[in-house]
């Protein structure tokens, strides 16, 4: 009787199998861990809510090679600077707003959902909304009754969900929060709101302003 392979034989593979689905399951489980440490808000992508307070931008990455949002000087929403745990009940206010009036069922946030209605990641920094002057308010009424506005003129109209302006506020809070998030350059090719104090000149470097901290 010829000699079995050891390569060949059931037992091998049946030990090999298990000890592939084992290693599989602890690298599962480490990746489930460290994909949570990145996504929780205060980590270096996803920054703390009290990022409202500040002046959120987008501008490209020349070592990256994409648009970044970059937190600047300090520009309280709605003119009030709110401590962290204000903040974080504001955001999440505005964000069981979305998923109350169920949002994802037409726009994309951070590209998810579905594709009726534009993507929400950087809706903050709009243009269509005007200046940075208006925005705010801007955004707050569209929420509230955008039947008859026409804002960026996809071809569609937002219906009326019945939003509040407390729950308006807060959604405004969210979407400004959304825009800070590190997301790799998605959306791409997005030309934001111009919330420059000063018209730039044309050699800076977008970049140079991008840690206001750091003086
Ligand atoms: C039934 C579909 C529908 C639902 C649900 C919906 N929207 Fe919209 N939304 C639209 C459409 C269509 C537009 C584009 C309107 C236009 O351009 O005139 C729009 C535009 C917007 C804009 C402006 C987008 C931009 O690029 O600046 C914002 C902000 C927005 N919606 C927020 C929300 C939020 C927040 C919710 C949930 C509370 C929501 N929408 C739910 C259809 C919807």
């Amino acid at each position: 009787m010829a000699q079995e392979l050891w390569w060949a034989s059931p037992s091998f593979w049946r030990k090999t199998a298990i000890w592939v689905t084992g290693f599989s399951f602890v690298v599962l489980i480490f990746l489930t861990f460290d994909t949570v440490k990145q996504i929780t808000a205060g980590s270096p992508r996803v920054p703390a809510y009290s990022v409202i307070n500040q002046r959120i931008d987008y501008v490209f990455d020349e070592k990256r090679n994409f648009q970044v949002p970059v937190v600047g000087p300090e520009e309280p929403l709605f003119g009030q600077k709110l401590s962290e745990a204000e903040a974080a009940t504001l955001v999440n206010h505005g964000k069981l707003t979305t998923q109350a009036k169920n949002c994802m069922n037409c726009h994309t946030l951070l590209g998810n959902g579905s594709y009726y209605a534009p993507d929400l990641t950087k809706s903050w920094l709009d243009p269509s909304w005007g200046s940075k002057e208006v925005r705010e308010q801007s955004m707050v009424e569209f929420l509230m009754d955008p039947t008859d506005k026409l804002h960026n003129a996809v071809g569609r109209r937002m219906p009326n969900l019945g939003i509040t302006e407390a729950e308006a506020r807060a959604t405004v809070a969210f979407l400004k929060w959304m825009a800070s998030i590190d997301t790799n350059g998605f959306p791409a090719n997005f030309k934001p709101i111009d919330q420059a104090d000063a018209p730039e000149p044309a050699t800076a470097e977008p970049v140079a302003d991008a840690a206001p901290v750091q003086q």
